[in-house]
């Protein structure tokens, strides 16, 4: 598209019908907010500028969209969406010249291809102002096409239609090209007599058709694009478009999604080719998953790195970790935060760690508690070992060296260091540091009492002999 035009994206309104204490542009759909989808799409086509008129949590808005090219105008109160378009008088004067498309912040699923056609009738046919429409089978909601007696286009809005206007299937989509000359022109006509009280920006349809200037519709056939997002079920059905888009992404990529219906994957995540996901797999907030892995059931990714090669088990949940080449985990493992897991290590059933570091070839199998941990490589940890990394006050560290051989049932009082190719004895509470190559042992002996039941039965049945 050339680059005449400039953008303006109505993000100022509160989202009564969210019923939420976030203004509705900034509820995010696979963890990007509303407005920035639009704004994303809008930045394709390469306006010049791209205005986002702001007012309910502006500040919050502002901090959420990122990238150039942005300006912000504010709308001191939201008296509706003929009121916000003209808080940008003053900055669209500069520009009369160029065109202006409007979009509602509440359209995340229009595609660029949909805006271009869109753009490119509008010049073809040189109108002043061209809205688009599209005919839906349930226009519930949405504005109505009609021609007056005098043979005027307008909008009527569903609340302000009448029974049979409401069965009229040509609904406005909310997206509009104005001749920015034209628009100013004629905006400050708008009133506000309607069942609302607000400033229709659908009105300058009527308006600058009145004024001779040229209007008119642009039909789009692609409806799957035009929900507006007015309520949490519309949301609801907008999310599972996008999640939808980004599985077909993924699976053009090379990667096999078993269940697409069950697994959630965010905008942001990567996953190289030849990984298979299995059903119910969450996958959010910028992970990066590499080549050839296998994830199943269950498993909940959040802000991590996989490398490639990896298999993660059922029911294994890796948060803001990462966990390097040819690594097994799960199933029922937990990494918390700040977790490496360096390549070719294994981490098995019920095994939870947190910053903690665990080293090539390394080994947890069963029911483990690693926390603030350094360990080597080719470490084997046994069955229901425990860092003790909290004393009450400070998080203190464990260190154990390659190599070293850490039997079942040990608890390791940080903070203490085992050297390298030490071999604690199970059972152990180790509360000093470990030598290397040494054996630790840290348990009361055992104690055996010969024929000791035999005499506890007599007694207890009241059997005096000895
Ligand atoms: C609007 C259209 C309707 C169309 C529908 C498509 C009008 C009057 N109606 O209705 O014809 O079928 O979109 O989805 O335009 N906003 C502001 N400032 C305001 C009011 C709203 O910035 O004072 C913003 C909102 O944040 C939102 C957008 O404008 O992003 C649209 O507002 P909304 O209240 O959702 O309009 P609809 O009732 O959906
Ligand atoms: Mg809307």
């Amino acid at each position: 598209m050339s680059r005449d035009f400039l953008a303006l994206v109505l993000a100022a309104g509160k989202g009564t019908r969210f019923k939420s204490n976030k203004i509705k542009v900034l509820h995010k759909l696979i963890n990007k907010p509303m407005v920035q989808w639009t704004v994303d799409t809008i930045r394709k086509l390469k306006p010049d500028k791209i205005y986002i008129i702001v007012g309910f949590q502006k500040e919050d808005v502002q901090h959420a969209i990122g990238g150039d090219n942005v300006e912000y105008v504010i709308q001191k109160e939201q008296l509706g969406t003929g009121h916000a378009v003209m808080a940008a008088y003053d900055e669209l004067k500069a520009d009369e010249e160029k065109d202006l498309l409007v979009i509602n912040g509440d359209l995340p699923l229009i595609q660029p291809d949909t805006l271009r056609l869109f753009y490119h009738y509008h010049r073809k046919q040189g109108n002043s102002l061209t809205f688009m429409t599209a005919d839906l089978e349930d226009p519930t909601g949405f504005g109505r096409l009609i021609q007056g007696p005098e043979g005027y286009l307008s909008i009527i809005e569903e609340k302000d239609a009448t029974p049979e206007q409401r069965k009229i299937k040509e609904a406005n989509v909310g997206i509009y090209l104005f001749r920015i000359k034209d628009l100013l022109e004629t905006i400050r006509r708008l009133d506000n007599k309607n069942v609302k009280a607000e400033y229709y920006l659908t009105d300058m349809i009527e308006i600058m058709g009145r004024s001779q200037k040229k209007v008119g519709p642009f039909k789009t056939k692609n409806v799957g694009e035009i929900i507006g997002v007015n309520d949490r079920m519309e949301l609801a059905k907008a999310i599972d478009v996008l999640r939808l888009r980004k599985i077909q992404e993924l699976t053009d990529q090379g990667v096999t999604i078993l269940d697409p219906s069950s697994v959630w994957i965010d905008h942001d995540v990567h996953i190289g080719s030849d990984t298979t996901i299995y059903p119910f797999v969450t996958i959010e907030c910028g992970s990066k998953i590499g080549k050839n892995c296998v994830i199943y059931s269950s498993s909940h990714i959040f802000q991590s790195k996989i490398g490639d090669d990896v298999r993660i088990l059922p029911s294994t949940v890796i948060e803001e970790s990462t966990v390097e080449k040819g690594v097994q985990v799960g199933p029922f493992s937990h990494l918390r935060p700040k977790t490496t897991i360096r390549s070719g290590a294994r981490v098995g059933n019920f095994v939870e760690m947190k910053n903690t570091i665990f080293g090539r070839g390394s080994k947890a199998g069963h029911l483990t508690y690693l926390g603030d941990a350094q360990i080597g490589e080719k470490v084997n940890i046994g069955a229901g070992t425990i860092t003790c990394n909290y004393d009450g006050i400070r998080k203190n560290k464990t260190i154990i060296d390659s190599e070293a051989f850490i039997g079942s049932g040990t608890e390791l009082v940080a903070p203490v260091t085992v050297g390298k190719k030490a071999y604690i004895g199970a059972g152990s509470t180790i509360t000093k540091n470990v030598s290397p190559e040494s054996l630790a042992v840290a348990r009361s002996r055992q104690v055996e009492k010969s024929g000791w039941m035999r005499r506890k039965k007599r007694i207890l049945s009241g059997d005096k002999r000895d």
